[in-house]
């Protein structure tokens, strides 16, 4: 695929339109529509400490959203890359783009079965579902 990707780490207040497609697309979100809920989708993206998005153009493409104190403990929530862009070094590159506004930080994640492998190749290690990278102070 012949594409530049460009990524957004300014904006929280994503498309809620695409952002619930993009949840859709990986089986997060149902297909049943609920106007108020479809509204609001980004609200907790909006809320979060920090969003990275992914864009192909016009295209969201991937986002992830981060929960900080920005120096002791930071997690990682809703990474999601659309399918038909999987496998390009997206995710990755959005997680790397996480750590690198808190360096300090102790990262933690909760990961789904299938995606511990991808986790483990961004650098965090655990067991029992939660994974993460010590921080400079605490672990
Ligand atoms: C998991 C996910 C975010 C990975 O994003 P991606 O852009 O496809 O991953 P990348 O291309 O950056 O992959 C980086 C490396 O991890 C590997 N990898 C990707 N997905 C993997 C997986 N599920 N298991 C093991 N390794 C994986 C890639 O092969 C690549 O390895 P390499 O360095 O040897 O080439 C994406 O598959 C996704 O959105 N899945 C559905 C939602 C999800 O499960 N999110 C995680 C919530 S816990």
């Amino acid at each position: 695929m012949n594409m530049k990707i460009i990524y957004d780490d300014t904006q929280k207040d994503l498309p809620c339109d695409q952002l619930l497609h993009l949840f859709k697309e990986v089986g997060w979100a149902s297909g049943d529509s609920n106007p108020e809920h479809d509204a609001n989708f980004n609200i907790g993206h909006k809320n979060s400490t920090l969003v990275i998005s992914a864009w192909d153009g016009e295209r969201l493409v991937g986002s992830v959203r981060v929960l900080s104190d920005t120096v002791f403990r930071s997690y990682l929530l809703d990474l999601v890359v659309d399918p038909k862009y999987q496998n390009l070094g997206i995710g990755r590159e959005m997680v790397k783009r996480c750590i690198a506004h808190y360096p300090d930080s102790h990262w933690l994640v909760g990961a789904a079965d299938g995606a511990v492998g991808f986790y483990n190749k961004c650098g965090f290690t655990g067991s029992n579902g939660y994974l993460s990278i010590p921080g400079k102070y605490c672990s």
